[in-house]
């Protein structure tokens, strides 16, 4: 029998604190219901002291996710613990994920504290958190450049405190796979009870090691990897759960573990968060690269084509790709379509169902075959849309090349018309200087991407547009056969996010 490893996923806690990477409640949410359905055992939902916001959404995920549990994040002090607690409470298995440093660089620089203090301090606030929670994680920061015999006994002491989970993280991803081995070895020998909790590790990627070191530690006795999809992180990243979840899979043979996440639900993770943050993956990924299950060269095409096993150690289809049906058409009705979005797995009001039922005609009638991906790429748009201060009502333009670019933008803002006029260097440069007209404030696009999103002379042309104001990046999509009209939508579309979540602070009006 395979050892059972949990997952514990930090995508919208680690994963969301890397440059670009923000997400809002809405986005939050989607991705949470996601996570579910692949069925991770740990979500964390955020750290609930650090803003209004992140409190917010870690207590709508607590109250929204049901067969996960859910943890925020707190330092070890009383008023992060009482923030954490207000935040997870309400969920079905709530979890207080506290923390703090144990190297000797943190502990005398960032936090000031004697290694005793640190060890008093710890276990005095797993006790306060336990009496809240009976689930709580204590984790150890920058642990791979702490002394072992130090955190042997720093465990042992939160055990008896009441931790039930340990968790043992390489916080500037620091270790090598041979090192993190007799490390995690001799901190077990020092603290025989942590036989008796989770033991999880935490890797970051900074030398590329994150998952190979995820691995050894499942070897060293760890039952507990905590990971984000697509490894989104600070700086380098966290450790792929993508990765580590198929390594366990494939080479159950060497490793004997497995996890109890629905793989088939990777490849739609991974679309999803690259959808809400507009961060793409390197096509050379492992798992979710849009080459990783290619193979170009002649040799392995043709080796391919006779017989896939001698190239493909596991199947795109375990991991949910190549599941493009060709779904609905223009004479599809509302029935067929509900039960698709059902079938996708995504929960919507019959209102809700309208609504996209709508936008799919208008696609169908474009399009001649309508794809899983897109129907999937309308909903959770729909899902995660936020009010709309603006909205497009038509736009002229008017280009060639021989001509300056002009366009003529005509919005709505809260239902009013407004309208602006600009030239600029091509069409959709001229039509995103007349929206930043319209929209006054001083808006800097950082990042113009365009993709489609299946194959094809109609596929769907999918924009990303980024925007920085004030310091934070806020990047819409805009989906459309046509090109200009994919971008339009999806510079409104980062305008309206920045209203959503600048509007509560008065920094626009
Ligand atoms: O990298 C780290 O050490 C962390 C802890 C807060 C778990 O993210
Ligand atoms: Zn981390």
């Amino acid at each position: 029998m395979s050892k059972m490893i949990k997952i514990f996923d930090t995508t919208l806690r680690d994963g969301e604190q890397s440059p670009g990477c923000s997400m809002n409640l809405k986005e939050k949410i989607e991705m949470a219901r996601q996570l579910e359905r692949m069925r991770v055992d740990i979500i964390e939902a955020g750290f609930a002291i650090s803003s209004p916001g992140d409190f917010q959404s870690v207590k709508t995920i607590a109250e929204t996710v049901k067969e996960c549990k859910v943890a925020s994040l707190a330092r070890a002090t009383k008023e992060d613990i009482d923030r954490a607690w207000e935040a997870v409470k309400n969920a079905e298995q709530p979890v207080i994920h506290t923390f703090i440093a144990t190297s000797p660089i943190h502990m005398e620089y960032k936090l000031k504290m004697t290694p005793e203090e640190v060890y008093e301090q710890s276990v005095e606030m797993v006790k306060y958190a336990k009496k809240y929670c009976s689930d709580i994680e204590f984790s150890a920061e920058d642990a791979t450049r702490s002394d072992p015999e130090f955190l042997a006994k720093l465990f042992d002491g939160v055990i008896r405190a009441g931790a039930t989970t340990i968790n043992i993280p390489d916080t500037v991803g620091y270790t090598v796979p041979d090192e993190f081995y007799e490390f995690l070895m001799k901190i077990k020998e020092n603290c025989p009870a942590l036989e008796n909790v989770n033991m999880s590790v935490h890797c970051h990627n900074d030398l590329g090691l994150a998952v190979a070191n995820s691995i050894v530690a499942i070897k060293a006795g760890a039952n507990q990897i905590e990971c984000t999809i697509n490894g989104i992180g600070e700086r380098a990243g966290n450790a792929a759960m993508e990765e580590i979840v198929m390594a366990l899979k494939t080479r159950k043979d060497v490793l004997n573990a497995d996890t109890r996440i629905v793989t088939t639900e990777i490849a739609r993770a991974s679309r999803l968060l690259t959808r809400i943050t507009g961060v793409k993956v390197q096509p050379n990924k492992a798992i979710v690269g849009q080459n990783a299950f290619a193979h170009e060269s002649g040799i392995h095409q043709h080796g391919v084509l006779q017989n896939k096993a001698p190239y493909e150690i596991m199947t795109p289809e375990s991991v949910g790709l190549s599941v493009d049906n060709i779904v609905l058409g223009k004479h599809s009705g509302k029935h067929a379509f509900r039960e698709k979005v059902k079938e996708l797995g995504f929960e919507m009001s019959e209102k809700e169902i309208e609504e996209a039922f709508q936008k799919f005609k208008v696609i169908a009638d474009k399009k001649k075959t309508v794809y899983d991906r897109d129907i999937e790429e309308l909903i959770s748009k729909e899902a995660m849309q936020v009010p709309k201060t603006f909205q497009v009502h038509s736009y002229v333009i008017n280009c060639g090349n021989s001509i300056t670019s002009t366009a003529v933008v005509n919005l709505t803002k809260d239902s009013k018309p407004v309208e602006e006029v600009a030239r600029g260097d091509g069409p959709i440069d001229a039509a995103f200087k007349a929206i930043e007209k319209i929209v006054g404030v001083d808006i800097k696009l950082e990042d113009y991407q365009l993709n489609s999103v299946t194959e094809g002379m109609d596929a769907l042309g999918d924009a990303v547009v980024k925007i920085r104001f004030n310091g934070k990046v806020y990047s819409g999509r805009g989906l459309s056969t046509d090109i200009i009209e994919a971008s339009i939508h999806a510079y409104v579309n980062a305008v309206n996010k920045m209203y959503y979540d600048k509007r509560s602070e008065k920094e626009v009006n």
